[in-house]
C-alpha cells in the first residue's frame, strides 16, 4: 500500500487530543486520521511520570502495530513523560509531540506576565523547567496545575458551576496583577476557553499549542514526501473507555469551529 494513504495517529489520555485532530483536520482536509483516546487511564497528570510512560509506549505501539505513518502525540503530559524514549523507540518514524506554547506567548507579550495552565506532571516535569529557564529573563511566568478539570472535561463538562469554580480557584494567584497571557498547556483545556475568558475578562491573549502541531506535522510528512495531497479524507475515534467516550470525542470535534465548548455543557 502506498504508504502516503495510511493514517495519521493522534493520541490522546482521553478527550483533549481532539481539540489537536481538530487543527490537524482543517489544516490537512485530505488525510485519513486514527484519534485514540486512553480515557481507561484518565487522566494521566495524576500518574507518575513512569506510568505516564508505560501507557504511552503501549499506545504507540498499538497505533504503529496498525501501519499509521505518523504519530501524534496530542498531550502535553504524555509528551513531557515519554517523546524521547517514544523517538528511542521508533527512531524511522515521524513523531510530533504538543508542547505548551510558551515560546510564542512569550514572543508576543515580551517583559508581560504569562499563566501557564498544565497538568501536574507537566508542570513538574525536567521539559516544562528547561522551557521555564529559557524564557523566565523576559517575562513573569507563572505556572497553574489545575487538578480536577481534565476529570470534568472526561465527563463532558465544558461550561457551569462546578468547571466555573474550579477554574477561578485555580486562576485567582494569578490574577492578583494584570495578566498579558494564558497558554493552555494541556489539549483538554480549549475545551474550557469561553469560561476561562469569562474569568480572566479580555485582555490576555488565550493561546495553545493545536495550530502550531498541526502546522508542524503537515511540514514533517511533506518533508518526508509523505502527504496524502488529494481525495477525501477522514477522522477514525477510538477510545480504551468504552463508545460513549466515542461520542463525546465526536461531539467535540464536531462543536462550531471557535467555540471550543459543547453548547450546553452536559454530560454526554
Ligand atoms: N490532555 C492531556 C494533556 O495535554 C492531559 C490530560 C490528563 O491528565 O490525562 O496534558
Amino acid at each position: 500500500m502506498d504508504q502516503a494513504q495510511a493514517p495519521v495517529a493522534v493520541f490522546d489520555s482521553g478527550v483533549g487530543g481532539v481539540s489537536v485532530l481538530r487543527e490537524l483536520v482543517r489544516c490537512m482536509p485530505q488525510e485519513h486520521f486514527l484519534y485514540f483516546g486512553d480515557s481507561v487511564h484518565a487522566p494521566y497528570g495524576a500518574r507518575s511520570t513512569q506510568e505516564v510512560r508505560a501507557l504511552t509506549l503501549a499506545a504507540a505501539k498499538m497505533l504503529f502495530d496498525r501501519g499509521v505513518k505518523a504519530l501524534v502525540v496530542a498531550c502535553n503530559t504524555a509528551t513531557a513523560a515519554a517523546i524521547e524514549v517514544l523517538r528511542s523507540t521508533w527512531p524511522e518514524k515521524i513523531i510530533v509531540g504538543i508542547e505548551p506554547a510558551l515560546k510564542l506567548a512569550v514572543e508576543r507579550h515580551m517583559g508581560g506576565r504569562v499563566a501557564v495552565m498544565g497538568t501536574s506532571v507537566t508542570i513538574r516535569e525536567q521539559k516544562f523547567h528547561t522551557l521555564l529557564e529559557r524564557f523566565r529573563t523576559d517575562s513573569e511566568i507563572i505556572p497553574l496545575a489545575c487538578p480536577g478539570l481534565v476529570e470534568l472535561i472526561e465527563a463532558g463538562q465544558t461550561a457551569g458551576e462546578r468547571v466555573s469554580g474550579l477554574l477561578r480557584q485555580e486562576l485567582e494567584s494569578a490574577l492578583d496583577k494584570p495578566l498579558d497571557a494564558v497558554v493552555l498547556g494541556c489539549t483538554h483545556y480549549p475545551f474550557v476557553k469561553k469560561e476561562i475568558r469569562r474569568i480572566v475578562g479580555e485582555r490576555p491573549e488565550i493561546l495553545d499549542g493545536g495550530t502550531g502541531t498541526a502546522r508542524h506535522t503537515q511540514h514533517r510528512l511533506a518533508e518526508a514526501g509523505l502527504l496524502k495531497d488529494h481525495g477525501v479524507g477522514s477522522v477514525m475515534i477510538e477510545n480504551s473507555l468504552d463508545g460513549k467516550m466515542v461520542e463525546l470525542s465526536r461531539r467535540l470535534l464536531d462543536a462550531p469551529w471557535g467555540e471550543n465548548a459543547l453548547a450546553n455543557g452536559s454530560p454526554p
